[in-house]
């Protein structure tokens, strides 16, 4: 079997000839080998901030001086002049202290022509947030019921609007500009973020604010007509990776809780151009399909991690293999997975080993398809909506294309489940994921065979003993200290793993989905109990325990968890009580009280 990847086109003479003609000073020729010379995205392209905030000279100086605890501090910095006088401003600096400033001296130059962070936003209160959406009235229980309201009002905490200045004089600021507000994750990310605001935004529409749902979707919208995708987040040096592409989803979720199939129909030239972007720059192939893959086209380490990322490429000799380490950061960024042994390929084809082991561009992954093929289906069904029969054919031809290759390719007999699969050894990677099920939950499988599946993934999970964690399903059974492995539970991995099930439909899946979901509710509120916060990520290990580990310090905050809750409130707030409180976790006998 012939496996060859498809990437994004490197560098041409003319690119390279326009490429060291931005850059002249013989520091930046020195600091860019040849073979970091490539073509950049459009993102980049267009964008002159980039050569403050994306790559270049000035970006390595001042990470590498590690002037801040965390790297993201100094790129989401506004500019005091335009990125040209800064640059050649720098130019000057580096050639007057020889091209060895002091980390003093670095300071300097950063206090005389940067101002602090989050300038771009101001806290906003969205017109629509209402005391009392009607999703409280279906909460039985008194202490839920409250906390419902206390997530209600989060929203409030969470949102931003983007000060004028931002539209007037973009070329200062490291966001990309959009026009509408935004609900942002909370802590550290004070910007939007792409899969993030799936479920930000379904919690939103139960929380009645379509509005500002709206708003969200359009600003989505411009970006991809400004760039033909969207960046990881809303800055301009996540250029040249995306996320888990739920753009048509969200967009699905907002027409059925408004019923304005309009707004779906009016997307679809968007939507296409977003799928194709992704069928285009992410195919590799595997078993004879044509599948997808995270990937990444801007290089150089990332911009907000930089120094982390030039530390740990330290191991590889050649400016080449360094270059390759930075694309699976990225790739694996783009997988919203950063980081997870998940991504490991060591050199016996195994999964242990750490960061220098990512193999992220030569894993196919399972919900990638999974998505890719829902896309798809959304994209046919407003096609049908608008009366286009033909294109709403062609988009089922897609679909139906995709989950033939997600059979063929990720499906395991043996293992009963879907498996990601190794494209350097060309195996199935058997290890648990819970994006493992992700087809339930995007309904990327045959119908006609839901008991079939239904009895080996029920046996999958018995086999794997995914039941038996208080705090909630793992991300992965091994312990790395990454953040995406155990004992982390992420809140959007067990929407997947109740939604699916519950999608699946037999009284054994329905079950285990239900009893997931009621964990998932009474273990959050558990650590809200405690500490007045919904976090980021949890521990399995503990009921009500949160999460820690990776890069940076668990963030609070936190938009996905609170619209996973708000949802679940909604779907489990007539049946669950916490007078049988606390945890039901573990291998406990079921108490019928609660379930
Ligand atoms: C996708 O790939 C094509 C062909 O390599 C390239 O021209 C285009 O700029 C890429 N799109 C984006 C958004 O990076
Ligand atoms: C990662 O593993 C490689 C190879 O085993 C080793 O050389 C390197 O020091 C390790 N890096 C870290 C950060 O542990
Ligand atoms: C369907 O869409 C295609 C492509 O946009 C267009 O050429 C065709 O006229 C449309 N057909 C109908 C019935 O609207
Ligand atoms: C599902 O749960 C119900 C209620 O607890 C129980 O009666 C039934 O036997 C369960 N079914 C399966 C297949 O586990």
């Amino acid at each position: 079997m012939s496996i060859t990847r498809i990437l994004p086109v490197r560098h041409s003479l003319l690119l390279l000839l326009l490429y060291i003609g931005c850059f002249q000073t013989s520091y930046a020729r020195s600091f860019y080998s040849d073979n970091s010379i490539q073509k950049r995205n459009n993102l980049e392209d267009e964008t002159p901030a980039c050569q403050i905030y994306c790559y270049g000279p000035l970006l390595h100086t001042v990470q590498m001086a590690q002037l801040y605890q965390d790297s993201k501090t100094f790129v989401d910095m506004k500019l005091k002049l335009t990125p040209e006088q800064t640059y050649s401003e720098f130019e000057a600096f580096m050639t007057s202290k020889n091209h060895t400033p002091t980390t003093d001296e670095i300071r300097e130059f950063v206090n005389n022509h940067f101002d602090d962070l989050g300038k771009e936003f101001v806290p906003w209160i969205p017109d629509d947030w209402t005391d009392h959406p009607a999703f409280i009235d279906d909460i039985n229980d008194p202490d839920l019921k409250q906390w419902g309201m206390d997530l209600n009002g989060i929203w409030k905490d969470l949102g931003r609007k983007m000060i004028e200045d931002v539209h007037m004089n973009p070329h200062f600021y490291s966001i990309i500009p959009v026009n509408h507000p935004v609900i942002v994750p909370g802590g550290r990310f004070i910007e939007f973020y792409y899969w993030d605001s799936y479920w930000i935004i379904r919690g939103l529409l139960y929380s009645e604010m379509t509005h500002t749902a709206k708003g969200m979707l359009q600003n989505f919208m411009s970006i991809i007509e400004r760039f033909g995708f969207i960046p990881n987040g809303g800055r301009i040096y996540y250029a040249g990776r995306s996320q888990p592409p739920l753009l048509a989803a969200m967009i699905d979720s907002y027409v059925d809780f408004t019923n304005d199939k309009h707004f779906g129909i009016d997307a679809l030239d968007i939507l296409e151009r977003e799928f194709e972007y992704w069928m285009n720059n992410h195919t590799v192939q595997a078993k004879g399909y044509n599948i997808c893959a995270y990937s990444n086209s801007a290089p150089g380490p990332r911009p907000e991690s930089y120094r982390e990322d030039v530390e740990t490429s330290k191991v590889f000799p050649t400016e080449e293999e360094k270059e390759a380490h930075y694309n699976e950061l990225k790739a694996a960024a783009e997988s919203g997975m950063d980081f997870s042994s998940r991504w490991f390929i060591n050199d016996q084809g195994g999964i242990t080993g750490n960061l220098t082991n990512l193999k992220t561009r030569s894993i196919v992954p399972v919900e990638l398809n999974a998505i890719l093929y829902w896309n798809a289906k959304i994209i046919a069904k407003f096609h049908k909506q608008a009366g286009n029969e033909s294109k709403s054919d062609e988009y089922e031809k897609k679909a139906a294309y995709i989950l033939q290759a997600i059979e063929a390719v990720h499906w395991n007999e043996e293992a009963g489940v879907w498996l990601d699969y190794d494209l350097i050894n060309n195996k199935p990677r058997n290890h648990f994921v819970p994006t493992n099920l992700s087809p339930l939950w995007t309904r990327a499988y045959d119908s006609n065979l839901a008991d079939k599946i239904s009895t080996a993934v029920l046996k999958y999970i018995e086999t794997m003993e995914l039941d038996k964690y208080p705090g909630g399903v793992p991300n992965t059974l091994y312990r790395t200290g990454e953040q995406w492995d155990y004992p982390n539970v992420w809140p959007p991995m067990q929407y997947v793993l109740v939604e699916g099930l519950d999608n699946l439909g037999t009284e054994g899946a329905k079950n285990i989905s239900a009893k997931w979901g009621h964990r998932w509710l009474t273990s959050n509120f558990e650590a809200y109990r405690e500490s007045r916060a919904m976090f980021e990520k949890y521990d399995a290990e503990r009921f009500g325990g949160h999460g820690g580990g990776g890069e940076y310090d668990v963030q609070k905050g936190f938009g996905w968890s609170n619209g996973i809750i708000i949802e679940f409130l909604k779907k489990y707030g007539k049946e669950i009580s916490l007078s049988n409180k606390g945890n039901d976790g573990g291998n406990q006998p079921k108490s019928d009280e609660i379930f």
